[in-house]
């Protein structure tokens, strides 16, 4: 990828050497962290060099009349560096966005103040199938004028549009897109919404969700237990291999888009429970009794595998300590650095049969690994 902001834009860190010396550099980090519990091969995912991110935030600069995109400067030397800068052009999104983003500059910057006055932000969240759901923040409160000119952007730019400012969401169609997926052989489809957790690039998600498949498919049944679970993205594919499955997550916005997406996909042996994983862990371990759950009878369940995916801070104590008993570990991360942590204690009842890193987030420092435990 180019691009015209590379050194001045920091959104994109990693920009002085190619895709393919990133991706070296970053199977080195993961194989040194992962070096003390595992000597195999560690199995690379790339992703697509341009055009990988599915939602995507600009501020916006007011200058005159004119309003532009900007992004925060790049950090140097580890000095924060104040400010933003106009930007022009972002390989990085997907082309559902990037076909839509200049058009709707182009019609903001003509209209009248209405869509211009005060807004700060504009958030794209988009699928591969096309779908976009545009946001615009402001500082200040939208009456039904906006909403009208807003309106008539949705039809122009063929997308969904909805308007945030303090204590007010003016939702004009939806607050969601549905994503088609192709996983393994079989199409699932996914609400996503606007203020819920999404994993930003979607060739990448697939390829990470099959590498979790192919090792549910060799534990071969008994049940599945997933902490963080956000919307499903692993629960729905991962349940075709299992008896039956209690999901776990604490944002209420996403379970309640995790169990429209079971309908949705007409899978019926997944439980989803509102828990922290703290949470999952008293409940499990039988020493606190949640109301939100008296209609699960969590001792019929008989766990065979667990797959956990928790945010950059990775496990707490207590959920390692859960996740211990069982069989089979499926554990997702987005941070090598607490990965390895983690698997300083799961060694000592695990081994890491197998391990992947997935390259979500190119041009950046992150980057997304998975390690699959089995009981010594
Ligand atoms: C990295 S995301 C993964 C979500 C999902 N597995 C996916 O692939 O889309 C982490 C998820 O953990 C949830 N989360 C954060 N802290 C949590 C906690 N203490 N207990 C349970 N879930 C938590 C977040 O809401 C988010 O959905």
């Amino acid at each position: 990828m180019n691009c015209k902001h590379f050194g001045s834009c920091g959104s994109c860190g990693l920009y002085e050497i190619g895709y393919e010396e990133q991706l070296k550099q970053k199977e080195e980090r993961v194989s040194g962290l992962l070096a003390p519990f595992y000597q195999g091969d560690l199995e690379v995912f790339d992703s697509p060099n341009d055009h990988y991110r599915a939602r995507a935030e600009f501020r916006i600069w007011h200058e005159g009349d004119r309003c532009d995109y900007a992004m925060g400067k790049m950090q140097r030397d580890g000095v924060k560096n104040k400010g933003a800068i106009n930007i022009e052009e972002c390989p990085k999104v997907i082309k559902p966005i990037e076909k839509r983003m200049w058009k709707l500059l182009e019609k903001i910057n003509a209209s009248t103040a209405v869509l211009k006055q005060r807004l700060f932000a504009v958030e794209f969240l988009a699928t591969t199938t096309d779908e976009c759901l545009v946001t615009m923040l402001y500082h200040r409160k939208l009456d039904d004028i906006w909403s009208a000119e807003a309106k008539e952007l949705e039809a122009e730019l063929n997308c969904k549009i909805m308007g945030r400012s303090r204590k007010q969401k003016v939702i004009l169609s939806d607050e969601f897109v549905t994503e088609k997926l192709e996983i393994d052989g079989k199409t699932f489809s996914y609400v996503q919404y606007e203020s819920g957790f999404t994993q930003p690039n979607p060739t990448v998600n697939v390829k990470m969700i099959e590498w979790a498949i192919k090792q549910a498919k060799t534990v071969g049944g008994g049940d599945f237990l997933e902490s963080y679970c956000g919307l499903g993205n692993f629960t729905l594919p991962l349940s075709h291999y299992f008896d039956k499955v209690l999901a776990t997550e604490i944002s209420k916005r996403s379970i309640h888009a995790a169990l429209e997406n079971c309908a949705l996909n007409s899978i019926e042996n997944i439980t989803f429970a509102r828990l922290a994983s703290e949470e999952m862990t008293e409940a499990l371990n039988g020493a606190r009794e949640f109301s939100r759950l008296k209609e699960i009878d969590l001792e019929s369940y008989n766990f065979s595998t667990v797959l956990v995916d928790p945010p950059r801070a990775g496990l707490d104590e207590g959920t390692i300590e859960l996740i211990s008993k069982i069989e089979n570990i499926i554990y997702i991360s987005c941070n090598p650095e607490t990965l390895a942590r983690d698997l300083e204690t799961l060694v000592q009842t695990h081994d890491v049969v197998e391990a992947a890193m997935f390259d979500q987030f190119p041009h950046t420092e992150h980057v997304e690994s998975g390690v699959f435990l089995q009981k010594k």
